[in-house]
């Protein structure tokens, strides 16, 4: 079972959880404002340790666009296959909400298939 850090907290988490989900299990309330869809980036993490080399296309195209490739990762298209540790960028506290957002499924949403990031940029670019 990988473990996941999320602020100094640290737990087992089943393999291949939704990342933020399983950030959401440890009572962390991150946010997912367009329900896991790598739309509103408010999933965002910072990754202080096992960073995927990977990502879907749907989040390199919104992290691209706002100008966020760098510095965050979208907990809502990562999913834990391997030990991670995160600080969440916006939460329900953060960011005075109401509420998280819509529940994401359990599974990845759009559909998702993850690329290595230098073949997101070379693509981006053609
Ligand atoms: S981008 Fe909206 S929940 Fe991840």
């Amino acid at each position: 079972m990988p473990k996941l850090t999320v602020d100094d907290r640290t737990a087992d988490v089943p393999d291949g959880q939704r990342l933020v989900l399983a950030i959401e299990a440890q009572g962390v309330n991150i946010g997912h404002r367009c329900g896991g869809f790598a739309r509103c980036t408010t999933c965002r993490v910072e990754f202080l340790d096992g960073e995927p080399d990977t990502m879907t296309d749907a989040e390199y195209a919104v992290l691209k666009t706002r100008d966020l490739l760098s510095q965050y990762r979208l907990s809502c298209q990562i999913v834990c296959d391997h030990d991670m540790s995160v600080r969440p960028g916006m939460t329900r506290e953060s960011a005075g909400w109401d509420d998280t957002g819509p529940t994401p499924e359990p599974t990845v949403t759009p559909e998702a298939a993850w690329y290595p990031k230098e073949e997101l940029e070379r693509r981006g670019s053609a």
